[in-house]
Formats: C-alpha cells, structure tokens, sequence
C-alpha cells in the first residue's frame, strides 16, 4: 500500500481548483483493463506449463511456431522464467503459479556461487528474490545472501566497480550499464546481513558508472574498459548496440532502472536527478509508436526491429520514479510515460496469442551478434508483469 499516498496527492490535486504548479495535469488512463491482460498473461504461460518438456532447462525465448529455447541454469536470463511466475502468483493469487514457481528454483541449484559474471544478480534476485518478496518463506534467504557474497567478489577497490564479464579477452575490465541492475541485490543483502560492505561497493559502483558511463546529453555507453593498475577508464564502447557513441535502448532502460533503484535505497537526491535524466532522454527519443528500435541510432530507422523489451523495463522503472521525485509536475510526467508505454505493448501489435508463446513480441537481443532479433524473450515479460503488479499496487481503494 505504499503507493497510496501518490494517489492521494493525486486525487487531491484533480480535486483543486489549481493544485500547486500543475493546473492542467491529467493523470492518463491505461487503455487496458488489468485483469483482461493479466488472464492473457496467464492464459499464455498456463499453455507454457502444460507444454514444457520434462527438462531442467529454462525457458528463454518464444519462436513463433510456439516451441521454446530452453537454456542452462547458467544462461545469464536464467532468473526471468521463474520471475516470471512468481509475478503471476502475485497477479492472481492462484496457487498454481507458486508451485510451478517453486519448481523452477529447484533447476537453480548452485547458482548462487557462479561467480564468472556479475549476472548471478539477475539470476537470483529475479528468481528467489521474487520467490521471498511474494511469500515471506525465509528459508529462500541463505540463497540469495550467498548470491550477494559471490556478486561482491567481482568487485576491487582500484576500479571501484563490478566487473561485468571474464569472457572478452579485448578487455580488462569490462563493465556494462545492465550492471546497475545487479545492485538491489547488493543492497537487500547489506540490510539483511549487516555487512555495510556491500552498501558502501553498491554505491560505489553506482557513482563511478554516474561519474564514466554518461554521455552530456544522459544517453548511455554499454560497455567501459577500467584499467586494472590505475582504475582509470580505457575505452567507452559497446557491445549489443548499433555504435560506440549510440543509445542501445535495452542499455538506457537498465540505466533508468538502475538509478531509479539507487536512490530509492540510497535516499540520494543525486542519484534521483541522474534516474531521472537518463528517463527523460528516452522519452524524448521515443518514436511515434512509443516502442524503442533496438538502438536510438540504429541507422535504418523506421525499418529497423523494436525492443519491447526495453519498452518494459522503462515502463516498471517510471512507475516507480514516479514516486520518488517530489514535484507533482514529474509525478505525473514519469507516471503518464509509465502508461503510454504499457499502452503501447498492450496492443495485438505487441501480445503474443497462441499457438504463441511468451507475451510480448517484438524484443531484439543482440542485434549485431545477429541474435534474438524481433522475438518473444522472456525478460521482457518479467518486467512488463512487474510493472503490472507495480501498477495494480499503485489502485486507490474503491470505495
Ligand atoms: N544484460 C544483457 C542484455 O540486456 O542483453
């Protein structure tokens, strides 16, 4: 119930003659009914369910034919799948999707001590994490403690930083903006265990990827090289967008995320102001349709494919945003952002229908790795469904 007071604010300032600053702001509507799309939601992974082969392999990506790309619990997406219905445990309250929950963390065994990326914070906070938000069951909290001890150790003190990746021999040490979403694991961690070591290297990370992973205008760079001797930054470049100097979408949105879980642990009005620049930039990128390309700059724009994926991850990080700013006038810019977005993939365009699989079409992996180009992949549900239950939370009482 911890969004009521916005709506409070909200309601209070529609009933104003002219509330503080913002006389002409109107709260947008979603353009979905949340309950329809939630049975569509579930209606889709109920078929997934059923269909699944008997395997320990993870579902990653829909293909259009409605099979599935399974992947080892290694995958760095392998903690999206079981998100995903864990939020739709939380969606429904049917009980069915908490056991089929439950049975996902079992494929999940050991993960939390893989320690050859910093994506072990995607694959347990977004797996167990969910499992503990959405039961309270503290037997889910030994796991994702020692996935937070395992994330600490790809930290050092000369960089001031996470390392990212091992696997680029091109590289020192590479740190990608996705980075910054591993950070709430760090941050939970800190609070649950006492150890300030972890807070203190979460900050860290976060303001050194503020101080180096910026352009002037808040667009981001995917990938940094520190120097191991000197701490200083080598190279700014990328890896999954169209160039060095250009706005990879999915990139952005972790950086709006990021910052927006940043200073919601931290109370930091500096990382607030950089949450909310790095949003504004992407908002006003946006085209016509509200769905970013794969890349801001990819150079065949309109004939380039979508990231709906990116699209998600926005909408669920504005949502909340929209709480931490303090002017009425940005509350209602990054909530209206939030919606128009999530009407936007709400559309047949967007929705998967069976034989189908997954939700939301139109997701672009790694494009110039030629990989998971326009497709269903599975993150892209877990934050869309996230933003859902962001929203459903944020409804004022009825009566
Ligand atoms: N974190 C990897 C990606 O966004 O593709």
């Amino acid at each position: 119930m911890k969004y009521f007071p916005f709506f409070l604010i909200l309601l209070l300032a529609g009933s104003c003659a002219e509330p503080a600053g913002e006389a002409d702001a109107q709260l947008l509507e979603p353009a979905f009914d949340l309950d329809s799309l939630t049975e569509v939601a579930a209606r889709q992974y109920a078929k997934t369910l059923e269909t699944l082969p008997d395997t320990n392999r993870i579902p990653r990506n829909a293909h259009p034919d409605g099979t599935w790309n399974l992947v080892k619990k290694g995958n760095w997406v392998s903690g999206f799948y079981p998100g995903v219905l864990w939020h739709l445990y939380a969606l429904t309250g049917d009980e069915k999707w908490k056991e089929a929950g439950e049975a996902e963390l079992l494929k999940l065994d050991s993960v939390q001590f893989f320690d050859y990326d910093h994506d072990i914070g995607f694959r347990i906070f977004n797996s167990f994490g969910s499992a503990l938000r959405f039961t309270k069951d503290s037997s889910y909290v030994p796991v994702i403690v020692d996935a937070a001890k395992t994330l600490k150790t790809r930290y050092r003190p000369v960089t001031g930083v996470i390392r990212s990746w091992d696997w680029h021999d091109q590289w020192q040490y590479p740190v990608i903006i996705d980075n910054m979403m591993n950070l709430e694991l760090l941050f939970w961690a800190a609070r649950q265990t006492g150890d300030a070591e972890m807070e203190t290297i979460a900050i860290s990370h976060a303001e050194h990827t503020m101080d180096n992973h910026f352009r002037d205008d808040y667009s981001t760079y995917h990938v940094l090289d520190y120097d191991t001797l000197s701490g200083s930054v080598r190279e700014k470049v990328t890896f999954q967008g169209y160039a060095d100097s250009s706005m990879w979408a999915r990139g952005q949105a972790w950086a709006i995320y990021g910052f927006t879980l940043t200073a919601r642990e931290t109370g930091r009005a500096d990382f607030l102001k950089q949450a909310q620049s790095a949003a504004d930039i992407f908002l006003k990128r946006l085209p016509e349709d509200g769905v970013p390309y794969w890349d801001f700059d990819a150079p065949g724009i309109p004939d380039e494919p979508k990231d709906a994926s990116a699209a998600a991850i926005a909408a669920s990080a504005l949502l909340e945003l929209s709480q931490l700013v303090e002017a009425a006038d940005d509350q209602y810019r990054y909530h209206n952002a939030a919606i128009a977005l999530l009407n936007a993939l709400a559309t047949p365009e967007y929705l998967a229908a069976l034989p189908q699989q997954g939700l939301l079409l139109h997701s672009t992996g790694h494009k110039p790795g030629n990989s998971e180009i326009d497709e269903h992949i599975i993150y892209a549900d877990y934050y869309f469904l996230e933003a859902l239950l962001r929203l459903k939370e944020l409804q004022p009482p009825t009566e």
